[in-house]
């Protein structure tokens, strides 16, 4: 049993996908939400300016004695992580590709995974590197979908919204059109589009939520290292680099509650 807080970050608000499952299936959970909503977005940057901003990410969130640490970004789980876990010897630190890359292998029927994440991460090819590594005979297709991020960011991403949609369906209709059974949303801000891409993909398609599958990996990793916490109910408390009223708002409908208290600003530049 361990009550030390779980520290969770991102470029900005896509994360919060993240924490939302964290919290429905580890309730007794206390959460240190960190988004770098002044440097947001992540995913047109290089890998050295993104292995900088998440090692400041990393020391910002080690400063609260955190028990674990998820990285809830597609753009630095792909660029990032090995050498984060290689300095952070002594921290359990989960990013999203490998529990993404699990479940498209165990869903896929016709070995046809596609894939849409931030220009960075499938620069990287993190994600055919790692389900290669699964199953050799998964045929993985790429697609980076770089206006998704901003426009999440901007609240543009309801069903009925047409500047959204049209985007989508512009990134999208190629995709779905090479066979794919299986679709990985690489980029934590996706699921905030679940409903628009599924339909246009189709019912045939299955989609895989980075998020949630990271929060079910924490959930093993914690219980096998036996670090849960046993309070009756968790909170989370959320930190932002600029605009942390603007984030408070968008945070609420992200996590699908009302906030228990106001977002806190961090100056990021000093960690
Ligand atoms: N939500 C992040 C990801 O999963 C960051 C996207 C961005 O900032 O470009 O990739």
């Amino acid at each position: 049993m361990d009550l030390r807080p779980i520290g969770v970050f991102d470029s900005g608000s896509g994360g919060l996908t993240a924490v939302r499952e964290i919290r429905s299936i580890l309730p007794s959970e206390n959460i240190i939400y960190f988004g770098d909503t002044s440097r947001v977005p992540y995913g047109s940057r290089s890998a050295e300016i993104l292995l900088r901003y998440a090692r400041q990410d990393v020391r910002f969130l080690r400063t609260f004695d955190i028990k674990a640490l998820v990285v809830a970004c597609g753009t630095v789980s792909t660029t990032a992580l090995p050498r984060l876990q290689a300095e952070n010897a002594d921290l359990p630190m989960l990013g999203v590709v490998e529990p993404s890359c699990r479940r498209a292998v165990s869903v896929t029927r016709n070995k046809r995974v596609g894939l849409i994440a931030t220009a960075a991460s499938v620069r990287s090819g993190a994600y055919e590197r790692t389900i290669a590594g699964l199953d050799g005979d998964i045929t993985v297709v790429s697609k980076a979908c770089p206006l998704f991020v901003p426009l999440v960011e901007n609240g543009r991403f309801r069903v009925g919204d047409t500047v959204i949609e049209t985007v989508a369906r512009e990134y999208l209709e190629s995709l779905r059109d090479t066979g794919i059974d299986t679709l990985i949303m690489g980029c934590t801000h996706y699921p905030l589009l679940a409903e628009i891409i599924g339909r246009i993909m189709g019912p045939e398609v299955t989609l895989v939520d980075a998020g949630a599958e990271v929060a079910r990996a924490l959930k093993r990793e914690l219980t096998d290292r036996e670090l849960l916490a046993d309070r009756p109910c968790g909170e989370t408390t959320l930190y932002a680099s600029d605009r942390p009223e603007d984030f408070g708002l968008l945070a609420a409908t992200f996590l699908g509650q009302p906030l228990s208290g106001a977002v806190r600003a961090v100056d990021i530049e000093q960690y």
